[in-house]
């Protein structure tokens, strides 16, 4: 049986031709579709372009590793990196473009500008790695309007990021849908993410137990456990099944992500822990 082989996928590294590429399918009434990424591409990330695929005409993601969302002591050196063999996995799941521009196109010399939102961005993730939403919310705008795309996909998985963005551009007012989209998991529940290729079998063993004490918080919840009872339960389980430090377990409103007291309003459990040098997070609706 022939093997099918995709055709190789076009990349664009500036933003004239990224525009130009846009600009030509938007003439034939194709609209745009946007999905942001750092590469190191799974399945999560193909399960959004397939999402993008349904909705519009013209697919593109980015693969830009963005410097100004990891502190000095964190792990861009090591992120990984393989632009050919993301841009087959893009290309295999229907993406049309690849856009990949060098540093000097997103931070040229002399670039002096930060995006910085308040409120959603403050607690959890942002108190934990403060320099991260601002780097996130710079990149973010920019490629959204380098590439003015009429939706742009986020997965779940990173869920206050997801919020972030939602803020930034309707505070903005940048003319882009956000789609969330579901975060897609192993069979054993362990949610995919990059980072996931950093941990050792051991750990890679322990690291679904997360979803586990989650979906048992979620339980407890449900039957009427108070909130702070069960975030400390959470973390407690957590640091028994073999993870060496849990950063938080928190039951937050779904939409602003300040605490809640009860389940009256729509809540959404985080919770982010650390499996030796890794650094894992999950979340679901309660
Ligand atoms: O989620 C990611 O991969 C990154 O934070 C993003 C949105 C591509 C910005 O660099």
């Amino acid at each position: 049986m022939r093997k099918h082989v995709s055709a190789p996928l076009p990349i664009a590294r500036t933003v004239a031709d990224l525009r130009s590429a846009i600009a030509a399918e938007r003439n034939n009434s194709r609209t745009t579709g946007l999905i942001p990424t750092m590469g190191a591409l799974h399945e999560g990330h193909l399960s959004l372009v397939r999402a993008a695929k349904q909705r519009c005409g013209f697919v593109v993601a980015t693969l830009f590793v963005n410097p100004k969302q990891f502190a000095p002591h964190e792990d861009f050196d090591r992120y990984p990196r393989n632009e050919a063999g993301d841009a087959d996995l893009l290309a295999s799941a229907g993406c049309d473009l690849l856009y990949a521009p060098g540093r000097s196109v997103m931070y040229p010399d002399g670039f002096a500008t930060s995006v910085l939102v308040s409120n959603v961005s403050t607690m959890l993730e942002g108190q934990m790695r403060p320099h991260f939403f601002g780097g996130v919310a710079t990149v973010v705008t920019k490629l959204l309007l380098q590439a003015l795309p009429d939706a742009a996909f986020f997965g779940e998985k990173d869920y206050q990021q997801l919020l972030v963005i939602r803020q930034l551009t309707r505070d903005l007012d940048i003319p882009v849908e956000i789609v969330g989209c579901p975060t897609v998991r192993e069979r054993d529940g362990l949610a995919l993410s990059s980072r996931n290729a950093y941990l050792s079998a051991a750990e890679r063993r322990v690291a679904s137990r997360l979803n586990v004490v989650l979906h048992d918080a979620i339980k407890a919840l449900r039957a009427g456990a108070p909130v702070d009872a069960v975030e400390g339960e959470a973390s407690r389980h957590l640091a028994a099944a073999g993870f060496t430090s849990v950063d938080y377990v928190a039951v937050r409103n779904a939409a602003t992500l300040q605490p809640v007291a009860s389940l009256a309003e729509p809540a959404r459990i985080l919770a982010a822990a650390w499996l030796g040098k890794t650094r894992l997070i999950d979340n679901m609706a309660v």
